[in-house]
């Protein structure tokens, strides 16, 4: 058995394993590979990481809190990776340990158009917003980043390009991605972020990372005034496809995916 799983902590709640193992199944792979969930701490991660190869495991999707941690672990590391300064993939191939990071292009090809000369903002400045924004700075949108913490916006801006904005008026931007935590916790979005439903209108793509119910307070806010919206699940469909197409070298079926990823939500 080839074994594959998204490492994470807490990781019970990732739709990753069923999204996962509905490709292996479409593609006729399900007798040979599989996908499971584990939880790992963070004091135990290398370890366990370590032991993996010799447990049968090809490569695992990693997961908050884990992407920063994994790259360090990484034997070798692939532009993407290093640039962000976070890994959402590993490989295990011929005894080395490879990163990779397809969240960046997976946010990408969830877009509904190139981002390229777009006014773009980001809310956040975790490893999601770094993502996020290091592939919208790469595409050659204008990008600017608001967080909480300002001085962490500052930081990844110095490092990653784009211009931190500490008040920004959301009615000016193509594109807002939330990429913060706000809404898994059940927070109030347009408290906690520096939006309303007044700052969507149509024309615009509101992209929200967070996934976890249908339709976040964001997107439901933003799809009634007539802006396009990205929900967390076609982020998570496009970079999951990436990394089972790193491991397996087949065309992931992006439908299937999707469809698996949704249900139970
Ligand atoms: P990830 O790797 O998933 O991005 P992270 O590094 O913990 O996770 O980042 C979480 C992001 O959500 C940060 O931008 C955080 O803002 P701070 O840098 O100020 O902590 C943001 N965030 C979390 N809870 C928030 C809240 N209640 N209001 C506003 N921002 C919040």
């Amino acid at each position: 058995m080839r074994r594959l799983a998204v490492i994470g902590h807490p990781v019970a709640h990732s739709r990753s394993p069923a999204m996962h193992s509905a490709a292996l199944a479409e593609l006729g792979l399900a007798g040979e590979w599989s996908y499971e969930a584990i939880d790992i701490a963070p004091d135990e991660l290398e370890e366990r990481v370590r032991e993996m190869p010799e447990q049968g495991f090809v490569g695992v999707n990693v997961t908050v809190p884990h992407k920063g941690a994994a790259l360090l672990i990484a034997d070798s590391l692939s532009e993407t990776a290093r640039e962000i300064g976070a890994a959402n993939t590993l490989s295990f191939v011929d005894g080395e340990i490879r990163a990779d990071n397809t969240d960046a292009s997976g946010i990408l090809q969830a877009l509904p158009e190139q981002p390229r000369g777009r006014r773009a903002l980001v809310l956040g400045a975790g490893g999601a917003a770094r993502a996020v924004v290091w592939a919208l700075v790469r595409e050659g949108a204008e990008v600017d980043v608001w967080n909480r913490t300002a001085l962490r916006s500052r930081h990844l801006c110095e490092e990653l390009g784009g211009t931190p904005v500490e008040v920004p008026d959301a009615t000016g931007y193509r594109l807002i991605v939330n990429s913060t935590s706000v809404g898994l916790g059940g927070e109030d979005a347009f408290v906690a972020l520096p939006l309303s439903a007044d700052s969507f209108a149509p024309g615009q793509t509101v992209a929200d990372l967070v996934y976890g119910t249908e339709r976040s307070q964001l997107l439901v806010a933003a799809e009634e005034r007539g802006a396009t919206v990205v929900d967390g699940i076609e982020v998570l469909v496009r970079q999951g496809a990436l990394s089972l197409e790193i491991w397996t070298g087949r065309e992931p079926p992006l439908d299937v995916m999707e469809k698996a990823a949704r249900e139970g939500l």
